[in-house]
């Protein structure tokens, strides 16, 4: 099969550059025989599933701009579905969406910009040959998700720059010097949330090419968050409870800065500036669609993640790994009281979700052919 690219690459680029500065130990190992064979088995797993953005996606394909925004979601919330969209004219419908998207993509971009630069830092950083090698083949993923993000964005809008929440994080794991920290933050906590966010996008797209896009990048960021899972649970048993609590504070404050609306950087700021770009008073709308509540409960029970990726994906994730103490839970409780009341914490701090057991077989179930 050709490998000739079908379509030009990309020609917008960031006018800017901006840097921020990183110091890390980097780690020779002179023993090159496996040691960690579930690292060893991944990375043999990432060579055997790499593919080529520009040749086997179809980027020739016009959107479907009205299958594009019959199943736009906000954040979870199916906004399609409320009598408030069906006021829109179709046009809006579209502004909204094509815009919306945009921005959660842009943000998917930058997210995959850091992923990349992470990746490459944990060659150096982390102390196993296995874990080194590992995170080569996740530097060569995160460089093609940034090439397929880039270009798909293009096709919709424009790329909007990184919302403060996220570029926060992503500084802070580059720059800390404790590789713990940048695998809880980065493969945990940030992949952990775009794993979830990409695959329950792909699921209710009806666009074939991100469908097929997500799909892809999806079944690449559950060897990602693997790595992060098993290389932690290998290595967490050894710690301090005082190293644990380091890196259990690193974890919360990520998650904290991307969900907690007091921080008055979350996304859900973010997008609703979004929305009057597109003609249509937040407050108004926020106001329509919340009276239809029982509609977006439903919806939400239906697709099982009333929860939202945090508390249904990275909290299990970080119990998995054993950083998930009285104190840290606490501190997640405390969160959701202050965001969503303190009945509804209540409960999720009783029902821990259930992680799945094989991340493929799950990003996988239902497109196994795409
Ligand atoms: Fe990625
Ligand atoms: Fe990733």
């Amino acid at each position: 099969m050709s490998t000739e690219p079908r379509t030009e690459l990309p020609e917008q680029h960031p006018m800017q550059t901006e840097s921020v500065r990183t110091a890390a130990e980097a780690i020779y190992n002179w023993n090159y025989e496996p040691e960690i064979d579930q690292l060893r088995t991944l990375y043999a797993n990432a060579l055997d599933r790499q593919w080529i953005a520009l040749r086997d996606l179809d980027w020739d394909t016009e959107i479907d701009q009205e299958a594009f925004a019959r199943t736009f979601s906000l954040g979870g919330i199916p906004v399609t579905r409320t009598q408030f969209w069906q006021t829109l004219s179709p046009e809006t419908q579209w502004e909204v969406a094509r815009r919306s998207a945009a921005l959660m993509l842009s943000t998917f971009l930058h997210g995959e910009q850091g992923a990349l630069i992470t990746a490459s830092q944990l060659v150096a950083a982390v102390p196993h040959m296995d874990g080194k090698f590992y995170a080569s083949t996740q530097t060569m993923d995160e460089a093609r998700h940034v090439e397929a993000f880039a270009a798909y964005v293009r096709k919709l809008d424009e790329v909007y720059p990184i919302t403060p929440a996220l570029r926060k994080i992503l500084d802070a794991i580059l720059s800390t010097e404790n590789w713990m920290m940048k695998a809880v933050g980065m493969n945990i906590v940030l992949e952990g949330l775009a794993l979830y966010s990409f695959r329950d996008m792909r699921n209710q797209t009806e666009e074939p090419l991100l469908k097929k896009l997500l799909t892809y990048v999806a079944r690449d960021e559950a060897r990602h968050t693997g790595y992060g899972i098993k290389y932690l649970n290998h290595v967490v048993p050894t710690l301090s409870d005082e190293e644990k609590a380091e890196i259990e504070d690193f974890a919360f404050e990520a998650a904290r800065q991307l969900i907690d609306q007091r921080t008055g950087t979350s996304m859900r700021t973010t997008m609703l500036e979004v929305w009057s770009q597109a003609g249509i008073d937040p407050g108004e709308a926020i106001g329509a669609i919340m009276k239809e509540r029982e509609l977006i409960t439903e919806a939400l029970r239906e697709q099982g993640k009333s929860m939202g990726p945090v508390h249904g994906f990275v909290v299990p994730t970080l119990q998995s790994i054993g950083l998930d103490s009285d104190r840290i839970r606490g501190h997640f409780k405390e969160m959701w009281s202050a965001n969503i009341g303190p009945e509804t914490a209540e409960r999720m701090a009783r029902e821990d979700a259930a992680l799945p057991k094989d991340l493929g077989e799950w990003v996988d179930a239902g497109y196994e052919t795409l």
